[in-house]
Protein backbone atom coordinates (compact mmCIF):
# COMPACT_ATOMS: atom_id res chain seq x y z
CA UNK A 1 0.00 0.00 0.00
CA UNK A 2 2.58 2.50 1.08
CA UNK A 3 4.50 1.44 -2.11
CA UNK A 4 1.86 2.66 -4.21
CA UNK A 5 1.68 5.66 -2.29
CA UNK A 6 4.99 6.67 -2.48
CA UNK A 7 4.72 5.63 -6.09
CA UNK A 8 1.96 8.16 -6.96
CA UNK A 9 3.53 11.04 -4.74
CA UNK A 10 6.95 10.10 -7.32
CA UNK A 11 4.77 10.26 -10.43
CA UNK A 12 3.22 13.31 -9.27
CA UNK A 13 6.64 15.00 -8.05
CA UNK A 14 8.00 13.91 -12.21
CA UNK A 15 5.36 15.38 -13.76
CA UNK A 16 5.20 18.84 -11.70
CA UNK A 17 9.15 18.66 -12.54
CA UNK A 18 8.13 18.51 -16.39
CA UNK A 19 5.33 21.12 -15.75
CA UNK A 20 8.20 23.58 -14.31
CA UNK A 21 10.71 22.97 -16.82
CA UNK A 22 7.64 23.94 -19.27
CA UNK A 23 8.84 27.08 -18.39
CA UNK A 24 12.66 26.91 -19.53
CA UNK A 25 11.68 26.98 -23.72
CA UNK A 26 13.12 23.80 -24.53
CA UNK A 27 13.39 23.52 -28.51
CA UNK A 28 16.64 24.27 -30.46
CA UNK A 29 18.83 26.73 -29.63
CA UNK A 30 22.15 28.65 -31.20
CA UNK A 31 25.45 29.55 -29.24
CA UNK A 32 27.51 31.70 -30.19
CA UNK A 33 30.70 32.76 -28.33
CA UNK A 34 31.67 36.39 -28.50
CA UNK A 35 34.52 36.92 -26.03
CA UNK A 36 37.17 35.36 -24.22
CA UNK A 37 36.99 31.53 -23.76
CA UNK A 38 35.40 30.76 -20.16
CA UNK A 39 34.42 34.24 -19.64
CA UNK A 40 30.72 33.38 -19.93
CA UNK A 41 30.24 35.54 -23.06
CA UNK A 42 27.85 33.92 -25.22
CA UNK A 43 24.78 34.80 -27.06
CA UNK A 44 22.15 31.72 -26.86
CA UNK A 45 19.29 32.41 -29.10
CA UNK A 46 16.19 30.41 -29.08
CA UNK A 47 16.14 29.84 -33.02
CA UNK A 48 12.40 29.98 -33.72
CA UNK A 49 12.23 33.48 -31.86
CA UNK A 50 14.47 35.36 -34.10
CA UNK A 51 13.56 37.67 -36.11
CA UNK A 52 12.78 35.56 -39.24
CA UNK A 53 12.02 38.59 -42.12
CA UNK A 54 13.60 41.83 -41.64
CA UNK A 55 11.17 44.47 -43.29
CA UNK A 56 11.63 44.93 -46.68
CA UNK A 57 11.59 48.49 -47.38
CA UNK A 58 9.80 50.02 -50.62
CA UNK A 59 11.70 49.92 -53.62
CA UNK A 60 13.73 52.62 -54.07
CA UNK A 61 13.72 55.65 -56.99
CA UNK A 62 16.51 56.33 -59.04
CA UNK A 63 18.34 59.03 -57.45
CA UNK A 64 18.81 62.12 -59.99
CA UNK A 65 22.16 63.85 -60.36
CA UNK A 66 23.05 66.69 -58.17
CA UNK A 67 23.20 70.21 -59.28
CA UNK A 68 21.23 72.80 -61.57
CA UNK A 69 18.52 75.27 -59.24
CA UNK A 70 18.08 74.72 -56.07
CA UNK A 71 14.95 73.71 -54.40
CA UNK A 72 15.12 76.79 -52.06
CA UNK A 73 14.89 79.05 -55.48
CA UNK A 74 12.57 76.77 -57.03
CA UNK A 75 9.64 76.57 -54.56
CA UNK A 76 8.35 79.09 -51.94
CA UNK A 77 8.65 77.74 -47.90
CA UNK A 78 11.50 75.26 -48.08
CA UNK A 79 13.34 76.25 -44.83
CA UNK A 80 15.89 73.01 -43.67
CA UNK A 81 16.54 71.56 -47.41
CA UNK A 82 16.96 75.30 -49.61
CA UNK A 83 20.79 74.22 -50.29
CA UNK A 84 19.74 71.06 -51.67
CA UNK A 85 19.27 70.99 -55.86
CA UNK A 86 15.68 70.52 -56.67
CA UNK A 87 15.74 67.30 -58.49
CA UNK A 88 17.28 65.82 -55.43
CA UNK A 89 14.41 67.33 -53.18
CA UNK A 90 11.50 66.40 -55.55
CA UNK A 91 13.28 62.32 -54.75
CA UNK A 92 13.63 62.47 -51.76
CA UNK A 93 9.33 63.91 -51.37
CA UNK A 94 9.07 60.52 -53.23
CA UNK A 95 10.77 58.86 -50.49
CA UNK A 96 9.43 60.49 -47.70
CA UNK A 97 6.14 59.15 -49.63
CA UNK A 98 6.38 55.58 -49.39
CA UNK A 99 8.63 55.58 -46.23
CA UNK A 100 6.19 57.47 -43.67
CA UNK A 101 2.53 58.60 -45.08
CA UNK A 102 -0.10 56.77 -45.38
CA UNK A 103 -0.75 55.20 -49.26
CA UNK A 104 -4.80 56.44 -49.95
CA UNK A 105 -3.30 60.26 -48.64
CA UNK A 106 0.01 60.46 -50.17
CA UNK A 107 1.74 63.82 -50.67
CA UNK A 108 -2.25 65.42 -48.75
CA UNK A 109 -0.81 64.00 -45.68
CA UNK A 110 1.51 66.66 -45.48
CA UNK A 111 0.35 69.21 -48.15
CA UNK A 112 -3.01 70.95 -49.33
CA UNK A 113 -2.45 69.86 -52.48
CA UNK A 114 -3.58 73.70 -53.31
CA UNK A 115 -1.01 75.65 -51.71
CA UNK A 116 1.81 72.71 -51.55
CA UNK A 117 3.60 75.99 -49.94
CA UNK A 118 1.43 76.17 -46.95
CA UNK A 119 2.57 74.64 -43.65
CA UNK A 120 -1.31 74.50 -42.36
CA UNK A 121 -0.92 70.73 -41.63
CA UNK A 122 0.73 70.03 -38.38
CA UNK A 123 1.99 67.00 -40.09
CA UNK A 124 4.47 68.98 -42.30
CA UNK A 125 5.35 70.85 -39.46
CA UNK A 126 6.42 67.97 -37.88
CA UNK A 127 7.82 66.12 -40.93
CA UNK A 128 10.16 69.74 -41.41
CA UNK A 129 11.48 68.79 -37.55
CA UNK A 130 12.03 65.24 -38.29
CA UNK A 131 14.29 65.85 -40.98
CA UNK A 132 16.33 67.80 -38.75
CA UNK A 133 16.14 65.21 -36.35
CA UNK A 134 17.55 62.78 -38.85
CA UNK A 135 20.16 64.99 -39.95
CA UNK A 136 21.61 65.40 -36.22
CA UNK A 137 21.16 61.61 -35.94
CA UNK A 138 23.43 60.92 -39.00
CA UNK A 139 25.89 63.60 -38.96
CA UNK A 140 26.30 64.15 -34.90
CA UNK A 141 25.96 60.45 -33.50
CA UNK A 142 27.77 58.70 -35.66
CA UNK A 143 29.57 57.05 -32.60
CA UNK A 144 26.55 55.03 -32.30
CA UNK A 145 24.69 54.59 -36.36
CA UNK A 146 28.26 54.50 -38.05
CA UNK A 147 28.01 55.29 -41.55
CA UNK A 148 25.22 53.16 -41.40
CA UNK A 149 22.73 55.92 -40.78
CA UNK A 150 19.31 56.55 -40.70
CA UNK A 151 16.41 57.46 -42.66
CA UNK A 152 12.55 57.77 -41.90
CA UNK A 153 11.83 54.50 -42.49
CA UNK A 154 14.27 53.12 -39.72
CA UNK A 155 11.74 54.48 -37.25
CA UNK A 156 9.12 54.63 -39.44
CA UNK A 157 8.41 51.50 -41.86
CA UNK A 158 5.64 52.81 -43.78
CA UNK A 159 3.49 53.99 -40.85
CA UNK A 160 2.95 57.67 -40.05
CA UNK A 161 3.30 56.62 -36.53
CA UNK A 162 6.07 54.38 -35.79
CA UNK A 163 4.85 51.26 -33.91
CA UNK A 164 7.16 50.89 -31.22
CA UNK A 165 7.53 54.62 -28.58
CA UNK A 166 6.62 55.72 -25.35
CA UNK A 167 5.02 58.52 -23.13
CA UNK A 168 4.83 59.39 -19.89
CA UNK A 169 2.76 56.75 -18.13
CA UNK A 170 -0.72 58.15 -17.26
CA UNK A 171 -1.10 58.90 -13.44
CA UNK A 172 -2.42 55.97 -10.93
CA UNK A 173 -5.38 55.83 -9.38
CA UNK A 174 -4.55 56.52 -5.46
CA UNK A 175 -7.37 54.64 -4.44
CA UNK A 176 -7.04 51.38 -6.11
CA UNK A 177 -6.10 48.80 -3.75
CA UNK A 178 -2.68 47.88 -5.21
CA UNK A 179 -1.76 51.33 -4.25
CA UNK A 180 0.93 53.15 -6.94
CA UNK A 181 2.75 50.54 -8.29
CA UNK A 182 5.58 53.02 -10.26
CA UNK A 183 4.99 51.01 -13.35
CA UNK A 184 5.89 47.96 -11.80
CA UNK A 185 3.88 44.26 -12.53
CA UNK A 186 2.13 45.69 -15.19
CA UNK A 187 3.34 43.12 -17.38
CA UNK A 188 4.65 45.48 -20.27
CA UNK A 189 6.58 44.82 -23.31
CA UNK A 190 8.60 47.92 -22.22
CA UNK A 191 10.46 46.02 -19.58
CA UNK A 192 10.16 42.71 -21.68
CA UNK A 193 7.52 41.54 -19.56
CA UNK A 194 9.64 41.56 -16.39
CA UNK A 195 7.90 43.01 -13.48
CA UNK A 196 10.74 45.62 -13.25
CA UNK A 197 9.57 49.29 -13.71
CA UNK A 198 9.08 51.14 -16.82
CA UNK A 199 9.55 54.48 -15.58
CA UNK A 200 12.73 54.27 -16.25
CA UNK A 201 12.20 55.63 -19.77
CA UNK A 202 11.52 58.62 -18.39
CA UNK A 203 14.52 58.75 -16.33
CA UNK A 204 16.81 57.67 -18.51
CA UNK A 205 15.90 58.33 -21.95
CA UNK A 206 13.64 61.66 -21.80
CA UNK A 207 15.72 62.23 -18.46
CA UNK A 208 20.07 61.99 -17.68
CA UNK A 209 19.71 60.43 -14.43
CA UNK A 210 22.50 58.18 -13.48
CA UNK A 211 22.23 54.39 -14.68
CA UNK A 212 23.79 52.41 -11.71
CA UNK A 213 23.15 49.61 -9.93
CA UNK A 214 26.68 49.71 -7.83
CA UNK A 215 27.62 52.14 -5.87
CA UNK A 216 30.62 53.82 -6.34
CA UNK A 217 31.50 54.92 -2.82
CA UNK A 218 31.76 52.02 0.61
CA UNK A 219 29.25 54.59 2.59
CA UNK A 220 26.70 57.10 0.92
CA UNK A 221 27.73 60.41 0.65
CA UNK A 222 25.56 63.56 1.36
CA UNK A 223 22.24 61.82 -1.08
CA UNK A 224 22.93 58.44 -2.17
CA UNK A 225 25.58 58.56 -5.21
CA UNK A 226 22.80 57.01 -7.60
CA UNK A 227 22.61 53.39 -6.24
CA UNK A 228 19.13 53.13 -4.11
CA UNK A 229 16.63 50.08 -4.14
CA UNK A 230 14.38 52.40 -6.93
CA UNK A 231 17.30 53.15 -9.02
CA UNK A 232 18.61 49.48 -9.64
CA UNK A 233 14.90 48.70 -10.53
CA UNK A 234 14.70 51.03 -12.93
CA UNK A 235 18.41 50.44 -14.15
CA UNK A 236 17.38 46.75 -14.21
CA UNK A 237 14.13 47.41 -16.00
CA UNK A 238 16.26 49.49 -18.26
CA UNK A 239 18.93 46.87 -19.59
CA UNK A 240 15.74 44.25 -19.98
CA UNK A 241 14.62 46.90 -22.24
CA UNK A 242 17.64 47.14 -24.27
CA UNK A 243 18.15 43.46 -24.10
CA UNK A 244 14.62 42.99 -25.82
CA UNK A 245 14.86 45.75 -28.17
CA UNK A 246 18.30 44.28 -29.79
CA UNK A 247 17.05 40.23 -29.34
CA UNK A 248 20.41 39.46 -27.15
CA UNK A 249 21.69 39.00 -23.43
CA UNK A 250 22.69 40.52 -21.06
CA UNK A 251 26.39 39.18 -22.33
CA UNK A 252 26.41 41.21 -25.81
CA UNK A 253 27.64 44.16 -23.78
CA UNK A 254 28.67 42.87 -20.64
CA UNK A 255 30.91 40.36 -18.51
CA UNK A 256 28.56 39.24 -16.56
CA UNK A 257 30.90 38.67 -13.33
CA UNK A 258 31.29 42.36 -13.32
CA UNK A 259 28.60 44.57 -14.94
CA UNK A 260 29.94 47.57 -13.88
CA UNK A 261 33.01 47.42 -15.34
CA UNK A 262 34.03 49.15 -18.77
CA UNK A 263 37.19 47.72 -19.24
CA UNK A 264 35.47 43.89 -18.94
CA UNK A 265 33.24 44.54 -21.03
CA UNK A 266 32.74 44.11 -25.24
CA UNK A 267 32.87 47.00 -27.16
CA UNK A 268 29.29 47.26 -28.49
CA UNK A 269 28.32 48.23 -24.58
CA UNK A 270 30.00 51.39 -25.65
CA UNK A 271 28.13 51.86 -28.95
CA UNK A 272 24.68 51.08 -26.47
CA UNK A 273 26.40 54.07 -24.12
CA UNK A 274 25.95 56.44 -27.31
CA UNK A 275 22.66 55.33 -28.09
CA UNK A 276 21.17 56.27 -24.52
CA UNK A 277 22.33 59.85 -25.26
CA UNK A 278 21.63 59.86 -29.10
CA UNK A 279 18.19 58.98 -27.81
CA UNK A 280 17.57 61.58 -24.96
CA UNK A 281 19.06 63.74 -27.45
CA UNK A 282 16.33 62.82 -29.89
CA UNK A 283 13.64 63.10 -27.77
CA UNK A 284 14.17 66.31 -25.81
CA UNK A 285 15.73 68.67 -28.59
CA UNK A 286 13.46 67.19 -31.26
CA UNK A 287 10.30 65.37 -30.68
CA UNK A 288 9.41 66.90 -27.20
CA UNK A 289 9.61 70.48 -28.71
CA UNK A 290 6.84 69.29 -31.03
CA UNK A 291 4.11 69.29 -27.84
CA UNK A 292 2.22 72.11 -28.73
CA UNK A 293 2.55 70.96 -32.66
CA UNK A 294 0.53 67.07 -32.27
CA UNK A 295 -2.88 67.79 -31.46
CA UNK A 296 -4.34 66.04 -28.57
CA UNK A 297 -5.03 62.32 -29.84
CA UNK A 298 -1.57 62.12 -31.30
CA UNK A 299 0.01 62.33 -27.30
CA UNK A 300 0.19 60.21 -24.06
CA UNK A 301 -1.58 60.49 -20.88
CA UNK A 302 0.31 62.91 -19.64
CA UNK A 303 0.09 65.40 -22.91
CA UNK A 304 3.57 64.63 -23.99
CA UNK A 305 4.22 63.63 -27.19
CA UNK A 306 5.29 59.52 -28.06
CA UNK A 307 9.10 59.41 -27.90
CA UNK A 308 11.72 56.67 -28.92
CA UNK A 309 13.34 53.99 -27.22
CA UNK A 310 16.24 51.10 -28.47
CA UNK A 311 12.86 49.23 -29.97
CA UNK A 312 11.74 52.25 -32.43
CA UNK A 313 15.03 51.76 -34.41
CA UNK A 314 16.07 48.05 -33.55
CA UNK A 315 12.46 46.17 -33.53
CA UNK A 316 14.40 42.67 -32.06
CA UNK A 317 17.95 43.00 -34.38
CA UNK A 318 21.00 44.25 -32.80
CA UNK A 319 21.40 46.01 -36.23
CA UNK A 320 18.32 47.58 -37.22
CA UNK A 321 17.04 46.38 -40.45
CA UNK A 322 19.73 43.65 -39.98
CA UNK A 323 22.49 46.07 -40.84
CA UNK A 324 21.29 47.36 -43.77
CA UNK A 325 21.69 51.01 -45.02
CA UNK A 326 19.48 52.97 -46.76
CA UNK A 327 21.08 56.23 -46.55
CA UNK A 328 22.69 56.95 -49.72
CA UNK A 329 18.75 57.01 -50.84
CA UNK A 330 18.28 60.00 -48.95
CA UNK A 331 21.99 62.41 -49.19
CA UNK A 332 20.48 65.10 -48.18
CA UNK A 333 19.12 63.17 -44.59
CA UNK A 334 23.36 62.87 -44.17
CA UNK A 335 23.55 66.33 -42.18
CA UNK A 336 23.00 70.06 -42.23
CA UNK A 337 26.71 69.98 -44.51
CA UNK A 338 24.30 70.02 -47.63
CA UNK A 339 22.15 72.55 -45.96
CA UNK A 340 22.51 76.13 -46.84
CA UNK A 341 19.59 78.30 -45.06
CA UNK A 342 20.34 75.76 -41.96
CA UNK A 343 18.26 76.55 -39.10
CA UNK A 344 20.49 76.68 -35.87
CA UNK A 345 20.34 73.04 -34.80
CA UNK A 346 22.21 73.07 -31.51
CA UNK A 347 24.93 70.25 -32.28
CA UNK A 348 25.19 67.57 -29.26
CA UNK A 349 28.42 69.10 -27.18
CA UNK A 350 31.31 67.21 -28.22
CA UNK A 351 32.79 66.92 -24.92
CA UNK A 352 29.24 66.01 -23.44
CA UNK A 353 29.72 62.41 -25.45
CA UNK A 354 32.10 60.31 -23.87
CA UNK A 355 31.80 57.68 -21.44
CA UNK A 356 32.87 58.02 -17.88
CA UNK A 357 35.95 57.22 -17.46
CA UNK A 358 37.64 57.26 -21.02
CA UNK A 359 40.96 56.71 -19.88
CA UNK A 360 42.90 53.28 -19.44
CA UNK A 361 41.28 50.31 -20.88
CA UNK A 362 38.07 52.34 -22.15
CA UNK A 363 39.55 54.31 -24.60
CA UNK A 364 41.24 51.24 -25.80
CA UNK A 365 37.66 49.64 -26.33
CA UNK A 366 36.16 52.95 -27.78
CA UNK A 367 39.21 53.34 -30.68
CA UNK A 368 37.90 49.70 -32.04
C1 LIG B 1 5.62 63.40 -44.23
C2 LIG B 1 5.32 64.72 -44.74
C3 LIG B 1 5.48 65.00 -46.22
C4 LIG B 1 5.00 64.27 -47.28
C5 LIG B 1 4.25 62.93 -47.25
C6 LIG B 1 5.33 65.01 -48.47
N1 LIG B 1 5.96 66.18 -48.14
FE1 LIG B 1 6.50 67.65 -49.45
N2 LIG B 1 7.22 68.77 -47.87
C7 LIG B 1 7.30 68.34 -46.56
C8 LIG B 1 8.04 69.29 -45.80
C9 LIG B 1 8.38 69.19 -44.31
C10 LIG B 1 8.42 70.33 -46.70
C11 LIG B 1 9.26 71.55 -46.34
C12 LIG B 1 10.74 71.18 -46.32
C13 LIG B 1 11.63 72.29 -45.79
O1 LIG B 1 11.14 73.26 -45.18
O2 LIG B 1 12.87 72.19 -45.98
C14 LIG B 1 7.85 69.98 -47.99
C15 LIG B 1 7.93 70.78 -49.13
C16 LIG B 1 7.48 70.41 -50.38
C17 LIG B 1 7.52 71.24 -51.56
C18 LIG B 1 7.95 72.69 -51.62
C19 LIG B 1 6.69 73.58 -51.63
C20 LIG B 1 7.03 75.08 -51.54
O3 LIG B 1 6.72 75.80 -52.47
O4 LIG B 1 7.58 75.47 -50.52
C21 LIG B 1 7.06 70.49 -52.61
C22 LIG B 1 6.93 70.93 -54.07
C23 LIG B 1 6.72 69.19 -52.08
N3 LIG B 1 6.98 69.18 -50.72
C24 LIG B 1 6.23 68.15 -52.82
C25 LIG B 1 5.78 66.95 -52.30
C26 LIG B 1 5.20 65.89 -53.10
C27 LIG B 1 5.01 65.94 -54.62
C28 LIG B 1 4.86 64.89 -52.24
C29 LIG B 1 4.25 63.53 -52.57
C30 LIG B 1 5.04 62.73 -53.49
C31 LIG B 1 5.23 65.34 -50.91
N4 LIG B 1 5.78 66.58 -50.97
C32 LIG B 1 5.02 64.59 -49.75
C33 LIG B 1 6.71 67.21 -46.04
C34 LIG B 1 6.09 66.20 -46.78
C1 LIG C 1 14.33 58.06 -34.47
C2 LIG C 1 13.02 57.67 -34.94
C3 LIG C 1 12.35 58.54 -36.00
C4 LIG C 1 12.86 58.93 -37.21
C5 LIG C 1 14.24 58.66 -37.78
C6 LIG C 1 11.81 59.69 -37.87
N1 LIG C 1 10.71 59.74 -37.07
FE1 LIG C 1 8.94 60.65 -37.52
N2 LIG C 1 8.17 60.12 -35.69
C7 LIG C 1 8.86 59.40 -34.72
C8 LIG C 1 7.99 59.22 -33.57
C9 LIG C 1 8.35 58.48 -32.29
C10 LIG C 1 6.75 59.85 -33.89
C11 LIG C 1 5.48 59.86 -33.04
C12 LIG C 1 5.30 61.08 -32.24
C13 LIG C 1 3.91 61.11 -31.63
O1 LIG C 1 3.00 60.42 -32.13
O2 LIG C 1 3.68 61.82 -30.65
C14 LIG C 1 6.91 60.40 -35.24
C15 LIG C 1 5.91 61.13 -35.89
C16 LIG C 1 6.04 61.64 -37.20
C17 LIG C 1 4.99 62.34 -37.91
C18 LIG C 1 3.59 62.65 -37.36
C19 LIG C 1 2.63 61.57 -37.80
C20 LIG C 1 1.23 61.82 -37.31
O3 LIG C 1 0.30 61.30 -37.98
O4 LIG C 1 1.01 62.46 -36.26
C21 LIG C 1 5.49 62.68 -39.15
C22 LIG C 1 4.76 63.41 -40.26
C23 LIG C 1 6.86 62.20 -39.19
N3 LIG C 1 7.16 61.57 -37.99
C24 LIG C 1 7.69 62.35 -40.28
C25 LIG C 1 9.02 61.87 -40.35
C26 LIG C 1 9.89 62.06 -41.49
C27 LIG C 1 9.52 62.76 -42.78
C28 LIG C 1 11.08 61.48 -41.16
C29 LIG C 1 12.37 61.40 -41.97
C30 LIG C 1 12.88 62.68 -42.45
C31 LIG C 1 10.95 60.93 -39.81
N4 LIG C 1 9.68 61.18 -39.35
C32 LIG C 1 11.96 60.26 -39.12
C33 LIG C 1 10.15 58.89 -34.82
C34 LIG C 1 10.99 59.06 -35.92
C1 LIG D 1 23.29 46.72 -25.61
C2 LIG D 1 24.22 46.74 -24.51
C3 LIG D 1 23.73 46.32 -23.15
C4 LIG D 1 22.98 45.20 -22.82
C5 LIG D 1 22.41 44.14 -23.75
C6 LIG D 1 22.85 45.23 -21.39
N1 LIG D 1 23.49 46.31 -20.87
FE1 LIG D 1 23.69 46.76 -18.90
N2 LIG D 1 24.62 48.54 -19.37
C7 LIG D 1 24.91 48.94 -20.65
C8 LIG D 1 25.42 50.30 -20.60
C9 LIG D 1 25.84 51.15 -21.79
C10 LIG D 1 25.45 50.69 -19.23
C11 LIG D 1 25.92 52.03 -18.66
C12 LIG D 1 24.83 53.05 -18.85
C13 LIG D 1 25.24 54.45 -18.49
O1 LIG D 1 26.11 54.64 -17.60
O2 LIG D 1 24.72 55.38 -19.11
C14 LIG D 1 24.95 49.54 -18.49
C15 LIG D 1 24.83 49.49 -17.08
C16 LIG D 1 24.46 48.36 -16.39
C17 LIG D 1 24.53 48.22 -14.96
C18 LIG D 1 24.98 49.30 -13.98
C19 LIG D 1 26.42 49.18 -13.63
C20 LIG D 1 26.80 50.27 -12.62
O3 LIG D 1 27.72 51.03 -12.91
O4 LIG D 1 26.14 50.35 -11.58
C21 LIG D 1 24.10 46.95 -14.65
C22 LIG D 1 24.04 46.32 -13.28
C23 LIG D 1 23.72 46.31 -15.88
N3 LIG D 1 23.96 47.18 -16.91
C24 LIG D 1 23.17 45.05 -15.98
C25 LIG D 1 22.67 44.49 -17.15
C26 LIG D 1 21.87 43.27 -17.21
C27 LIG D 1 21.49 42.43 -16.02
C28 LIG D 1 21.58 43.06 -18.52
C29 LIG D 1 20.71 41.96 -19.15
C30 LIG D 1 19.33 41.92 -18.66
C31 LIG D 1 22.20 44.14 -19.29
N4 LIG D 1 22.83 44.99 -18.40
C32 LIG D 1 22.14 44.26 -20.66
C33 LIG D 1 24.76 48.21 -21.81
C34 LIG D 1 24.04 47.01 -21.92
C1 LIG E 1 17.69 56.17 -34.55
C2 LIG E 1 17.78 54.73 -34.62
C3 LIG E 1 18.44 54.01 -33.45
C4 LIG E 1 18.06 54.04 -32.12
C5 LIG E 1 16.90 54.80 -31.50
C6 LIG E 1 18.97 53.19 -31.42
N1 LIG E 1 19.89 52.66 -32.30
FE1 LIG E 1 21.38 51.33 -31.83
N2 LIG E 1 22.02 51.37 -33.78
C7 LIG E 1 21.43 52.09 -34.80
C8 LIG E 1 22.22 51.92 -36.01
C9 LIG E 1 21.92 52.55 -37.38
C10 LIG E 1 23.32 51.09 -35.67
C11 LIG E 1 24.48 50.66 -36.56
C12 LIG E 1 24.12 49.34 -37.17
C13 LIG E 1 25.17 48.78 -38.09
O1 LIG E 1 26.39 48.93 -37.82
O2 LIG E 1 24.72 48.18 -39.09
C14 LIG E 1 23.15 50.75 -34.26
C15 LIG E 1 24.01 49.89 -33.55
C16 LIG E 1 23.86 49.55 -32.23
C17 LIG E 1 24.73 48.64 -31.50
C18 LIG E 1 25.92 47.88 -32.09
C19 LIG E 1 25.42 46.56 -32.61
C20 LIG E 1 26.51 45.62 -33.08
O3 LIG E 1 26.15 44.50 -33.52
O4 LIG E 1 27.70 45.98 -33.02
C21 LIG E 1 24.27 48.60 -30.21
C22 LIG E 1 24.86 47.80 -29.06
C23 LIG E 1 23.11 49.46 -30.12
N3 LIG E 1 22.89 50.01 -31.37
C24 LIG E 1 22.38 49.70 -28.96
C25 LIG E 1 21.31 50.59 -28.87
C26 LIG E 1 20.63 50.89 -27.64
C27 LIG E 1 20.95 50.27 -26.28
C28 LIG E 1 19.65 51.80 -27.94
C29 LIG E 1 18.67 52.48 -26.99
C30 LIG E 1 19.26 53.21 -25.89
C31 LIG E 1 19.75 52.09 -29.37
N4 LIG E 1 20.77 51.33 -29.89
C32 LIG E 1 18.92 52.96 -30.05
C33 LIG E 1 20.29 52.85 -34.72
C34 LIG E 1 19.59 53.13 -33.54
Amino acid sequence: MSRVLTNIVLASIGGMGIALLGGCEPGPKQSTQVGYRGAGLDQIVDVRHMVKTAAIPPAPYPLPADGGPTAGQTYQNVKVLGGVSAERFNHLMAEINQWVAPPEQGCAYCHNPANMASDEKYTKIVARRMIQMTQTINSQWSPHVQNVGVTCYTCHRGNAVPTNKWAMPGAQNPNSIRGNRYGMNELSADAAYSDLPTTGFGDYLAGAKNIRVNAHTALPVGRMTGASVQTAEKTYGLMMHMSKALGVNCTFCHNTQAFASWSQSRPQRVTAWYGIRMVRDVNNTYISSLASVFPAYRKGPQGDPYKVNCTTCHQGQNKPLGGVSMIDQAPALKGPLVMAAAPAVAPAAAGAVKPLAMNGPQAAIVKK
